[in-house]
């Protein structure tokens, strides 16, 4: 069949999709997820004996989405409860998945340790006191890698920096040794090794070798005053994804080879060993297999300011652009063969003025009824969708091999209300 002038998202038509299952949609496709695993798998994981990936499953995550990884043989990096929750349910084994968390509460660490959870990121001392308290009868040991704070300023959005002095995460690496310590006086906790993740969006691989140095240093210092080894390293996630500038975006074989000999250097250089070197990536992996399309509704022409195109989503369904001011690229799908003449602004349709999807974007001259795909939507989007204005979620669908599934339904106005519990005496 010949394709039309119609915008197609890994070899779909994509005003087929919105006719199909109407907007707001969010589409992601299996497709581009497993050729970016694909990627680390052939510069990392095959390259580098001892290595693995855990998926930021902050990113996005669905039970779909953990059978891909499990298919891929790829860990889950899962930062909740309800995180576990959604891999377990999916069947990803317990082994296979780290727990993060600067504030897991008694519970959180129960359901982790009751259900097998392969590692526990510990982020502060009081955690260590707490687990070392909730494993006292355990008749095993629960391994624990420590999240450290490097203090490094990394160059991002400081909503994304997270190894700065001043953080919440991680422990300062003045405190490491007593960390450890506390560690190894409970016999049911073992310490496997350390972490860091500095922050997100990052595109210069000079914050990870900063980060890289003083954590050798450290686990040379452990190993002179405490004589133990540290198994673990654990990079975290935070390569950048450029979503105007696609030549931006990090080059993950580069990265990997770069910071590989940098860590190998030193350790030899400090005649230390590694036994395995974990990374987190999310958005990496899924930023550019997702995108949403909308319908256009209002269009408000302001002579000599701005023309306002107005979409029937927006901040419900990606924040990004109004909680970082994330940049975005756009199509207009049914019009994809026109020029592009038109300078206009893309809002969302929520009582909020900051509820703009893109500022100052060239597209064909819009009306309403178009389609609309905002590109690269795949990280953070669903994850962070909320019901702001009772606003419904939309619905999601997967895209594999030139066919289409529905995964997560449309919610209904009933969907919104089914938490609530009327109170009769109001
Ligand atoms: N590992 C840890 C411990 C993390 O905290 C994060 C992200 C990652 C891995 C994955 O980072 P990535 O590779 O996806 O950059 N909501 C923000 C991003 C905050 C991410 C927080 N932690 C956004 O929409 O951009």
């Amino acid at each position: 069949m010949e394709k039309s002038s119609n915008y197609y998202f890994s070899g779909m038509d994509t005003v087929a999709l919105a006719q199909k299952y109407g907007t707001p949609l969010y589409v992601v496709s299996e497709d581009i997820i497993r050729e970016k695993i694909g990627v680390i798998r052939k510069s990392l994981l095959d390259k580098y004996p001892g290595t693995k990936a855990f998926y930021a499953s902050k990113a996005f995550l669905t039970q779909r989405m953990c059978k891909i990884l499990m298919d891929e043989t790829i860990g889950v990096d899962a930062v909740s409860s309800g995180e576990i929750y959604t891999a377990l349910k999916a069947g990803v084994n317990p082994e296979h998945i780290v727990f993060h968390g600067n504030n897991k509460t008694p519970d959180d660490l129960t359901y982790a340790i009751s259900n097998h959870v392969g590692k526990i990121v510990v982020d502060s001392i009081s955690e260590i006191e707490l687990l070392s308290d909730l494993v006292s009868g355990l008749d095993r040991k629960v391994e624990l890698l420590i999240r450290t704070n490097p203090s490094i300023e990394a160059e991002t959005h400081r909503h994304m920096n997270t190894a700065q002095k001043d953080s919440k995460f991680g422990v300062s690496l003045s405190q490491l040794q007593n960390a450890i310590k506390i560690i190894m006086a409970s016999d049911h906790l073992h310490y496997s090794g350390l972490h860091f993740h500095i922050g997100s969006q990052l595109f210069k691989v000079e914050f990870y070798l900063e980060a890289i140095r003083k954590i050798v240093a450290q686990m040379k210092v452990i190993k002179d005053q405490l004589q133990i080894d540290t198994e673990v390293l654990n990079i975290g996630g935070g390569y950048g994804v450029d979503y105007i500038e696609k030549d931006k975006t990090v080059d993950f074989a580069v990265f990997m080879d770069t910071i590989v000999s940098e860590l190998n250097h030193l350790l030899q250089e400090n005649e230390l060993k590694l036994a395995e070197l974990y990374v987190e990536p999310g958005r990496w992996i899924i930023a550019n297999a997702g995108i949403t399309l909308y319908s256009v509704g209002t269009i408000k022409e302001i002579p000599g300011i701005r023309t306002y195109v107005s979409v029937d989503g927006g901040m419900p369904d990606n924040i990004r652009p109004s909680l970082y001011g994330a940049k975005y690229n756009a199509v207009a799908v049914n019009k994809a063969d026109q020029p592009k003449r038109e300078l206009v602004t893309i809002a969302g349709k929520c009582c909020e003025t900051g509820d703009v999807l893109i500022y100052d974007i060239c597209l064909p001259k819009l009306e309403r009824g178009d389609y609309l795909a905002v590109l690269d939507t795949g990280a953070y989007n669903y994850s962070m969708s909320n019901h702001y204005n009772m606003t419904p979620k939309p619905a999601l669908v997967f895209i594999k091999n030139g066919t289409d599934q529905l995964s997560i339904r449309r919610q209904t106005f009933e969907d919104l209300l089914s938490c609530e519990i009327i109170n009769e005496e109001v």
